[in-house]
Protein backbone atom coordinates (compact mmCIF):
# COMPACT_ATOMS: atom_id res chain seq x y z
CA UNK A 1 0.00 0.00 0.00
CA UNK A 2 1.30 3.49 -1.27
CA UNK A 3 2.20 5.69 2.10
CA UNK A 4 1.53 9.46 1.57
CA UNK A 5 2.78 12.38 4.00
CA UNK A 6 -0.44 14.33 5.17
CA UNK A 7 -0.73 17.72 5.87
CA UNK A 8 -3.96 18.67 5.37
CA UNK A 9 -7.53 17.01 7.07
CA UNK A 10 -9.43 16.76 4.46
CA UNK A 11 -7.02 15.47 2.26
CA UNK A 12 -6.39 12.69 5.18
CA UNK A 13 -10.12 11.82 5.16
CA UNK A 14 -10.17 11.54 1.51
CA UNK A 15 -6.84 9.73 1.04
CA UNK A 16 -8.35 7.52 4.28
CA UNK A 17 -11.04 6.72 1.72
CA UNK A 18 -9.26 5.71 -1.21
CA UNK A 19 -6.75 3.58 1.15
CA UNK A 20 -3.45 5.07 0.93
CA UNK A 21 -1.52 4.70 4.39
CA UNK A 22 -1.35 8.37 6.39
CA UNK A 23 2.18 9.26 7.53
CA UNK A 24 2.44 11.80 10.39
CA UNK A 25 5.14 13.84 9.20
CA UNK A 26 3.58 16.59 8.05
CA UNK A 27 1.40 16.49 11.38
CA UNK A 28 4.72 16.91 13.41
CA UNK A 29 6.08 19.70 11.57
CA UNK A 30 2.69 21.56 11.64
CA UNK A 31 1.81 20.34 15.64
CA UNK A 32 -1.76 19.68 14.36
CA UNK A 33 -3.54 16.45 15.55
CA UNK A 34 -5.05 14.37 12.83
CA UNK A 35 -7.37 11.81 13.18
CA UNK A 36 -8.41 9.92 10.55
CA UNK A 37 -11.70 8.91 12.06
CA UNK A 38 -12.70 12.63 12.62
CA UNK A 39 -10.62 14.73 10.03
CA UNK A 40 -12.10 17.38 7.86
CA UNK A 41 -13.30 19.69 10.71
CA UNK A 42 -14.76 22.67 8.78
CA UNK A 43 -12.98 24.73 11.27
CA UNK A 44 -9.40 22.98 11.08
CA UNK A 45 -7.51 26.47 10.76
CA UNK A 46 -4.89 24.31 7.78
CA UNK A 47 -7.92 25.49 5.40
CA UNK A 48 -8.04 28.59 6.06
CA UNK A 49 -6.17 30.79 3.46
CA UNK A 50 -4.56 34.32 4.72
CA UNK A 51 -2.46 37.05 3.16
CA UNK A 52 0.43 35.84 5.53
CA UNK A 53 0.04 32.23 4.58
CA UNK A 54 -0.54 32.69 0.75
CA UNK A 55 2.92 32.50 -0.26
CA UNK A 56 3.62 29.73 2.61
CA UNK A 57 0.77 27.74 0.28
CA UNK A 58 2.68 28.26 -2.99
CA UNK A 59 5.93 27.39 -1.80
CA UNK A 60 4.21 24.26 -0.45
CA UNK A 61 2.45 23.47 -3.48
CA UNK A 62 5.65 23.95 -5.53
CA UNK A 63 7.64 21.45 -3.15
CA UNK A 64 5.03 19.09 -3.78
CA UNK A 65 5.56 19.24 -6.77
CA UNK A 66 9.09 18.98 -6.88
CA UNK A 67 8.66 16.02 -4.81
CA UNK A 68 5.80 13.83 -6.60
CA UNK A 69 7.73 12.38 -8.96
CA UNK A 70 4.26 11.42 -11.13
CA UNK A 71 2.29 13.26 -13.03
CA UNK A 72 -1.64 12.56 -14.70
CA UNK A 73 -0.97 12.71 -18.02
CA UNK A 74 -0.72 9.16 -19.41
CA UNK A 75 2.02 10.31 -21.65
CA UNK A 76 4.47 11.24 -18.90
CA UNK A 77 4.30 14.83 -20.32
CA UNK A 78 6.53 16.60 -17.77
CA UNK A 79 4.83 20.09 -19.22
CA UNK A 80 1.11 18.85 -17.72
CA UNK A 81 0.46 21.12 -14.91
CA UNK A 82 -2.41 21.16 -12.66
CA UNK A 83 -4.41 24.08 -13.61
CA UNK A 84 -5.79 25.66 -10.39
CA UNK A 85 -6.16 29.10 -11.57
CA UNK A 86 -4.03 31.97 -11.06
CA UNK A 87 -6.25 34.61 -9.34
CA UNK A 88 -7.14 38.10 -10.56
CA UNK A 89 -8.35 40.99 -9.05
CA UNK A 90 -12.00 42.25 -8.94
CA UNK A 91 -13.20 44.90 -11.53
CA UNK A 92 -14.90 47.56 -10.61
CA UNK A 93 -17.11 47.91 -13.34
CA UNK A 94 -21.27 48.07 -13.30
CA UNK A 95 -22.30 45.28 -15.14
CA UNK A 96 -25.39 45.79 -17.04
CA UNK A 97 -28.03 43.57 -18.60
CA UNK A 98 -29.30 43.52 -21.82
CA UNK A 99 -32.99 42.51 -23.53
CA UNK A 100 -31.07 42.21 -26.98
CA UNK A 101 -29.39 38.74 -27.58
CA UNK A 102 -26.09 37.76 -28.65
CA UNK A 103 -25.34 38.33 -32.44
CA UNK A 104 -25.23 34.95 -34.08
CA UNK A 105 -21.58 35.58 -34.53
CA UNK A 106 -20.83 34.96 -31.04
CA UNK A 107 -22.18 31.70 -30.88
CA UNK A 108 -19.35 30.50 -32.90
CA UNK A 109 -16.22 28.08 -31.65
CA UNK A 110 -17.33 27.91 -28.17
CA UNK A 111 -15.97 25.08 -26.85
CA UNK A 112 -17.91 21.97 -26.03
CA UNK A 113 -19.24 22.13 -22.32
CA UNK A 114 -18.50 25.95 -22.05
CA UNK A 115 -21.71 28.49 -21.52
CA UNK A 116 -22.15 32.21 -23.66
CA UNK A 117 -23.03 34.84 -21.45
CA UNK A 118 -23.45 38.35 -23.44
CA UNK A 119 -23.71 41.71 -21.05
CA UNK A 120 -23.21 45.11 -21.52
CA UNK A 121 -21.25 48.00 -19.67
CA UNK A 122 -21.37 51.73 -20.02
CA UNK A 123 -18.77 53.09 -21.15
CA UNK A 124 -16.53 55.69 -19.64
CA UNK A 125 -17.11 59.26 -20.58
CA UNK A 126 -15.85 60.70 -22.93
CA UNK A 127 -15.25 57.04 -24.50
CA UNK A 128 -16.91 54.95 -26.80
CA UNK A 129 -17.42 51.58 -27.23
CA UNK A 130 -15.03 52.04 -30.59
CA UNK A 131 -12.48 52.93 -28.35
CA UNK A 132 -12.53 49.45 -26.27
CA UNK A 133 -12.68 51.20 -22.98
CA UNK A 134 -12.87 47.88 -21.13
CA UNK A 135 -9.68 45.46 -20.43
CA UNK A 136 -10.23 42.55 -21.27
CA UNK A 137 -9.38 40.97 -17.75
CA UNK A 138 -12.69 42.93 -16.43
CA UNK A 139 -14.82 41.91 -19.01
CA UNK A 140 -14.08 37.64 -18.48
CA UNK A 141 -14.33 38.77 -14.48
CA UNK A 142 -18.12 39.95 -15.17
CA UNK A 143 -18.87 36.86 -16.75
CA UNK A 144 -21.24 34.92 -14.44
CA UNK A 145 -22.58 31.01 -15.55
CA UNK A 146 -25.19 30.11 -13.44
CA UNK A 147 -24.19 30.71 -10.26
CA UNK A 148 -19.97 31.18 -10.81
CA UNK A 149 -18.28 34.20 -11.88
CA UNK A 150 -15.54 34.66 -14.50
CA UNK A 151 -15.14 33.05 -17.37
CA UNK A 152 -12.67 31.63 -20.14
CA UNK A 153 -12.50 34.07 -23.11
CA UNK A 154 -14.65 37.08 -24.85
CA UNK A 155 -16.19 35.62 -27.70
CA UNK A 156 -17.80 38.53 -29.44
CA UNK A 157 -17.71 42.20 -29.15
CA UNK A 158 -17.91 45.20 -28.43
CA UNK A 159 -21.45 45.35 -29.72
CA UNK A 160 -22.82 48.98 -29.12
CA UNK A 161 -26.42 49.32 -27.94
CA UNK A 162 -29.07 52.33 -28.90
CA UNK A 163 -28.10 53.35 -25.28
CA UNK A 164 -24.06 53.60 -26.37
CA UNK A 165 -23.54 50.67 -23.61
CA UNK A 166 -21.16 47.98 -24.51
CA UNK A 167 -21.95 44.66 -25.05
CA UNK A 168 -19.75 41.53 -24.97
CA UNK A 169 -19.96 37.77 -25.07
CA UNK A 170 -17.59 35.38 -23.19
CA UNK A 171 -17.95 32.07 -22.25
CA UNK A 172 -16.97 30.04 -19.45
CA UNK A 173 -17.94 26.94 -17.18
CA UNK A 174 -21.14 26.89 -15.19
CA UNK A 175 -19.66 24.15 -12.53
CA UNK A 176 -21.09 24.61 -9.01
CA UNK A 177 -21.88 22.07 -6.02
CA UNK A 178 -23.08 19.62 -7.60
CA UNK A 179 -24.63 20.80 -11.13
CA UNK A 180 -27.10 19.27 -12.96
CA UNK A 181 -25.98 19.24 -16.64
CA UNK A 182 -27.29 18.76 -19.93
CA UNK A 183 -25.33 18.96 -23.10
CA UNK A 184 -22.84 20.98 -21.28
CA UNK A 185 -24.81 23.19 -19.49
CA UNK A 186 -26.09 23.67 -16.02
CA UNK A 187 -29.92 23.30 -15.76
CA UNK A 188 -31.63 25.16 -13.39
CA UNK A 189 -35.54 26.22 -12.22
CA UNK A 190 -36.44 29.52 -12.36
CA UNK A 191 -38.29 31.23 -9.27
CA UNK A 192 -41.55 31.97 -8.59
CA UNK A 193 -43.39 32.68 -5.41
CA UNK A 194 -44.16 30.00 -4.06
CA UNK A 195 -43.69 27.83 -0.41
CA UNK A 196 -43.95 24.49 -1.49
CA UNK A 197 -39.86 24.21 -1.48
CA UNK A 198 -39.37 25.78 1.51
CA UNK A 199 -39.20 25.24 5.48
CA UNK A 200 -40.53 28.37 7.60
CA UNK A 201 -36.97 29.94 8.78
CA UNK A 202 -36.34 32.74 10.88
CA UNK A 203 -32.64 34.12 11.42
CA UNK A 204 -31.57 34.76 14.74
CA UNK A 205 -30.53 38.50 13.51
CA UNK A 206 -32.54 39.84 10.72
CA UNK A 207 -30.23 42.75 9.15
CA UNK A 208 -31.39 46.34 9.97
CA UNK A 209 -30.18 47.20 6.39
CA UNK A 210 -32.80 46.61 3.34
CA UNK A 211 -29.78 45.90 0.88
CA UNK A 212 -27.98 43.82 2.86
CA UNK A 213 -31.24 41.45 3.25
CA UNK A 214 -32.13 42.07 -0.77
CA UNK A 215 -28.46 40.85 -1.27
CA UNK A 216 -29.37 37.87 1.18
CA UNK A 217 -32.60 36.86 -0.54
CA UNK A 218 -30.80 36.59 -3.70
CA UNK A 219 -28.38 34.94 -2.60
CA UNK A 220 -30.07 32.18 -1.02
CA UNK A 221 -32.32 32.22 -3.99
CA UNK A 222 -29.69 31.50 -5.99
CA UNK A 223 -28.50 28.66 -3.23
CA UNK A 224 -31.93 27.30 -3.68
CA UNK A 225 -32.08 26.58 -7.44
CA UNK A 226 -28.32 25.39 -7.10
CA UNK A 227 -29.36 22.27 -4.71
CA UNK A 228 -32.88 22.13 -6.24
CA UNK A 229 -30.87 21.01 -9.27
CA UNK A 230 -28.70 18.77 -7.51
CA UNK A 231 -31.76 16.78 -6.43
CA UNK A 232 -31.29 15.76 -10.31
CA UNK A 233 -27.67 15.52 -10.38
CA UNK A 234 -27.78 12.45 -8.02
CA UNK A 235 -31.07 11.19 -9.02
CA UNK A 236 -29.71 10.77 -12.59
CA UNK A 237 -26.17 9.43 -10.58
CA UNK A 238 -28.38 7.06 -8.85
CA UNK A 239 -29.04 5.47 -12.41
CA UNK A 240 -25.70 6.11 -13.71
CA UNK A 241 -24.37 3.78 -10.62
CA UNK A 242 -26.91 1.23 -11.58
CA UNK A 243 -25.79 1.11 -15.24
CA UNK A 244 -22.18 0.17 -13.93
CA UNK A 245 -23.02 -1.96 -11.76
CA UNK A 246 -21.69 -0.64 -8.58
CA UNK A 247 -22.24 -1.95 -5.28
CA UNK A 248 -25.35 -1.46 -2.76
CA UNK A 249 -24.11 0.97 -0.61
CA UNK A 250 -22.76 3.47 -3.49
CA UNK A 251 -26.47 3.52 -4.33
CA UNK A 252 -27.83 3.67 -0.88
CA UNK A 253 -24.93 6.82 -0.03
CA UNK A 254 -26.44 8.10 -3.53
CA UNK A 255 -29.99 8.01 -1.96
CA UNK A 256 -28.79 9.83 0.86
CA UNK A 257 -27.37 12.16 -0.46
CA UNK A 258 -30.41 13.04 -2.33
CA UNK A 259 -32.42 13.50 0.43
CA UNK A 260 -29.85 15.81 1.71
CA UNK A 261 -29.69 17.97 -0.88
CA UNK A 262 -33.45 18.10 -0.57
CA UNK A 263 -33.68 19.56 2.32
CA UNK A 264 -30.70 22.01 1.29
CA UNK A 265 -33.10 23.24 -0.86
CA UNK A 266 -36.06 23.72 1.19
CA UNK A 267 -33.79 25.32 4.06
CA UNK A 268 -32.21 27.72 0.89
CA UNK A 269 -35.32 28.67 0.11
CA UNK A 270 -36.94 28.93 3.55
CA UNK A 271 -34.20 31.81 4.42
CA UNK A 272 -34.44 33.11 1.24
CA UNK A 273 -38.33 33.92 1.94
CA UNK A 274 -37.70 35.25 5.23
CA UNK A 275 -34.89 37.47 3.92
CA UNK A 276 -37.77 38.66 1.16
CA UNK A 277 -40.53 38.66 3.15
CA UNK A 278 -42.02 37.01 0.98
CA UNK A 279 -42.31 32.90 -0.02
CA UNK A 280 -39.51 32.32 -2.71
CA UNK A 281 -39.55 28.88 -4.75
CA UNK A 282 -38.50 27.07 -7.77
CA UNK A 283 -40.36 26.78 -10.81
CA UNK A 284 -40.04 23.47 -12.62
CA UNK A 285 -37.04 21.92 -13.87
CA UNK A 286 -36.40 20.96 -17.25
CA UNK A 287 -35.11 17.76 -17.01
CA UNK A 288 -35.76 16.67 -20.67
CA UNK A 289 -32.66 14.98 -22.58
CA UNK A 290 -31.42 14.95 -18.54
CA UNK A 291 -30.57 10.82 -19.21
CA UNK A 292 -29.85 9.06 -22.78
CA UNK A 293 -27.79 6.39 -23.21
CA UNK A 294 -24.58 7.73 -23.99
CA UNK A 295 -24.72 9.25 -19.83
CA UNK A 296 -24.47 5.82 -19.22
CA UNK A 297 -21.31 4.97 -20.38
CA UNK A 298 -18.91 4.39 -17.69
CA UNK A 299 -16.35 6.81 -18.98
CA UNK A 300 -19.05 9.46 -19.04
CA UNK A 301 -20.13 8.35 -15.47
CA UNK A 302 -16.51 9.16 -14.72
CA UNK A 303 -16.02 11.95 -15.81
CA UNK A 304 -19.18 13.04 -14.18
CA UNK A 305 -18.20 12.06 -10.92
CA UNK A 306 -14.52 13.92 -11.64
CA UNK A 307 -16.21 17.02 -12.24
CA UNK A 308 -19.03 17.44 -10.15
CA UNK A 309 -18.12 15.25 -6.79
CA UNK A 310 -14.36 15.07 -6.34
CA UNK A 311 -13.43 18.54 -7.90
CA UNK A 312 -16.90 21.13 -7.84
CA UNK A 313 -18.25 19.59 -4.82
CA UNK A 314 -15.09 19.18 -3.02
CA UNK A 315 -14.35 22.90 -3.11
CA UNK A 316 -17.89 24.10 -2.69
CA UNK A 317 -18.16 21.91 0.47
CA UNK A 318 -14.88 24.04 1.84
CA UNK A 319 -16.15 27.23 0.29
CA UNK A 320 -19.68 26.29 3.29
CA UNK A 321 -16.87 25.56 6.03
CA UNK A 322 -15.13 29.20 5.18
CA UNK A 323 -18.32 30.48 5.47
CA UNK A 324 -19.73 28.62 8.65
CA UNK A 325 -16.62 29.65 10.14
CA UNK A 326 -17.24 33.19 9.68
CA UNK A 327 -20.79 33.69 10.30
CA UNK A 328 -21.91 35.36 13.60
CA UNK A 329 -26.03 34.32 13.27
CA UNK A 330 -26.19 31.47 15.20
CA UNK A 331 -28.83 30.07 13.55
CA UNK A 332 -27.22 29.84 10.08
CA UNK A 333 -24.03 29.12 11.77
CA UNK A 334 -25.48 25.85 12.82
CA UNK A 335 -27.72 25.74 9.40
CA UNK A 336 -24.25 25.99 7.70
CA UNK A 337 -22.69 23.17 10.36
CA UNK A 338 -25.30 20.36 9.33
CA UNK A 339 -24.93 21.33 5.57
CA UNK A 340 -20.92 20.60 5.66
CA UNK A 341 -21.83 17.25 7.57
CA UNK A 342 -23.84 16.60 4.80
CA UNK A 343 -21.51 17.48 2.19
CA UNK A 344 -18.49 15.93 3.46
CA UNK A 345 -20.46 12.92 2.94
CA UNK A 346 -21.32 13.52 -0.81
CA UNK A 347 -17.50 14.77 -1.57
CA UNK A 348 -16.18 10.97 0.29
CA UNK A 349 -18.72 8.87 -2.02
CA UNK A 350 -17.97 10.62 -5.12
CA UNK A 351 -14.10 10.02 -4.41
CA UNK A 352 -14.70 6.50 -3.32
CA UNK A 353 -17.22 5.70 -6.32
CA UNK A 354 -14.60 7.32 -8.94
CA UNK A 355 -11.73 4.66 -6.60
CA UNK A 356 -14.32 1.99 -7.46
CA UNK A 357 -14.55 2.86 -11.18
CA UNK A 358 -11.42 3.76 -12.30
CA UNK A 359 -9.79 -0.30 -12.69
CA UNK A 360 -12.80 -1.31 -14.33
CA UNK A 361 -12.27 1.34 -16.97
CA UNK A 362 -10.84 0.79 -20.74
CA UNK A 363 -7.12 3.06 -20.94
CA UNK A 364 -8.35 5.55 -22.34
CA UNK A 365 -11.85 6.16 -20.75
CA UNK A 366 -9.01 6.15 -17.24
CA UNK A 367 -6.93 9.40 -19.65
CA UNK A 368 -9.77 11.34 -19.53
CA UNK A 369 -10.16 11.53 -16.13
CA UNK A 370 -6.62 12.40 -15.78
CA UNK A 371 -7.22 15.29 -18.02
CA UNK A 372 -10.46 16.14 -15.98
CA UNK A 373 -7.69 16.50 -12.99
CA UNK A 374 -5.36 18.28 -15.20
CA UNK A 375 -7.65 20.86 -15.53
CA UNK A 376 -9.14 21.01 -11.90
CA UNK A 377 -9.96 24.96 -12.34
CA UNK A 378 -12.25 24.30 -14.99
CA UNK A 379 -14.90 22.84 -13.16
CA UNK A 380 -14.76 24.40 -9.71
CA UNK A 381 -18.03 26.52 -9.08
CA UNK A 382 -17.77 29.57 -6.31
CA UNK A 383 -20.98 29.50 -5.22
CA UNK A 384 -24.06 32.08 -5.21
CA UNK A 385 -22.90 35.48 -6.23
CA UNK A 386 -24.85 38.78 -5.74
CA UNK A 387 -24.72 41.78 -7.96
CA UNK A 388 -26.83 43.67 -5.09
CA UNK A 389 -24.37 45.91 -3.16
CA UNK A 390 -24.11 45.36 0.89
CA UNK A 391 -21.87 45.74 3.37
CA UNK A 392 -19.70 42.67 3.27
CA UNK A 393 -18.88 41.97 6.94
CA UNK A 394 -22.87 42.16 7.15
CA UNK A 395 -22.96 39.58 4.73
CA UNK A 396 -20.50 37.24 5.95
CA UNK A 397 -22.00 37.54 9.58
CA UNK A 398 -25.02 35.52 7.51
CA UNK A 399 -22.62 32.94 6.04
CA UNK A 400 -21.98 35.19 2.65
CA UNK A 401 -18.44 35.36 1.62
CA UNK A 402 -17.20 37.36 -0.77
CA UNK A 403 -16.54 36.37 -4.65
CA UNK A 404 -12.73 37.40 -4.13
CA UNK A 405 -12.07 35.39 -1.04
CA UNK A 406 -14.24 32.42 -2.37
CA UNK A 407 -11.70 32.90 -6.00
CA UNK A 408 -8.63 32.39 -3.65
CA UNK A 409 -10.03 29.87 -1.32
CA UNK A 410 -11.01 27.36 -4.10
CA UNK A 411 -7.39 27.29 -5.79
CA UNK A 412 -6.06 26.30 -2.00
CA UNK A 413 -8.73 23.70 -1.93
CA UNK A 414 -7.25 22.49 -5.57
CA UNK A 415 -3.89 22.94 -4.31
CA UNK A 416 -3.63 21.75 -0.90
CA UNK A 417 -6.65 18.92 -1.01
CA UNK A 418 -8.21 18.12 -4.84
CA UNK A 419 -4.57 17.76 -7.01
CA UNK A 420 -2.61 15.55 -4.18
CA UNK A 421 -6.14 13.30 -3.96
CA UNK A 422 -5.96 12.87 -7.08
CA UNK A 423 -2.22 11.72 -7.23
CA UNK A 424 -3.08 9.43 -4.75
CA UNK A 425 -6.18 7.95 -6.99
CA UNK A 426 -4.35 7.79 -9.66
CA UNK A 427 -1.34 6.23 -8.80
CA UNK A 428 -2.96 4.33 -6.78
CA UNK A 429 -4.98 3.49 -9.95
CA UNK A 430 -1.58 2.72 -11.73
CA UNK A 431 0.14 0.69 -9.12
CA UNK A 432 -2.16 -0.93 -7.22
CA UNK A 433 -5.53 -0.63 -7.98
CA UNK A 434 -5.37 -3.75 -10.43
CA UNK A 435 -8.89 -5.30 -11.43
CA UNK A 436 -9.61 -8.63 -9.40
CA UNK A 437 -8.15 -12.01 -12.07
CA UNK A 438 -11.37 -12.91 -14.11
CA UNK A 439 -13.11 -9.72 -14.54
CA UNK A 440 -12.83 -7.32 -17.47
CA UNK A 441 -12.63 -3.87 -17.88
CA UNK A 442 -16.06 -2.30 -18.92
CA UNK A 443 -16.76 -0.79 -22.21
CA UNK A 444 -17.42 2.96 -23.26
FE1 LIG B 1 -26.29 20.55 -1.25
FE1 LIG C 1 -24.05 17.91 -2.23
Amino acid sequence: MRSIEVNDPLLGRLLAALGVTLTGAGLACGERHLDVDSVGSPSDESLTPSAESGDSDDENAEETDESEKFDLASDGDDDEKYDVGDGTDECELERLETEEEAPDECWWDIPEHKHLDYFCFAPPSGTDCHDEPHTDECIIEAYVGGLIQGGDAINCGPFVEDNGDCCYGVYGSWGIGRPFLVGGRARLARTQPDSNWSVPMRPSRTPQDPMVRRALADVWTRQGLSEHASVAAFSRFILQLLAVGAPAHFVEQAQVALRDEIEHARVSFGLASAYAERPLGPTRLDVSGGLDSAMLAPVVVAKSLATEGCIAETVSSQLLVAARDRCTDPQIKTILARIVEQEMNHVLLAWRALAWLLPRLQPDARAVVRGVFARAHDYVGLGPVTSIEAEASLLADHGYLSHAFRSEYSRHVLRQVVVPAARALLGGDRRERQLPPGMRPLGG
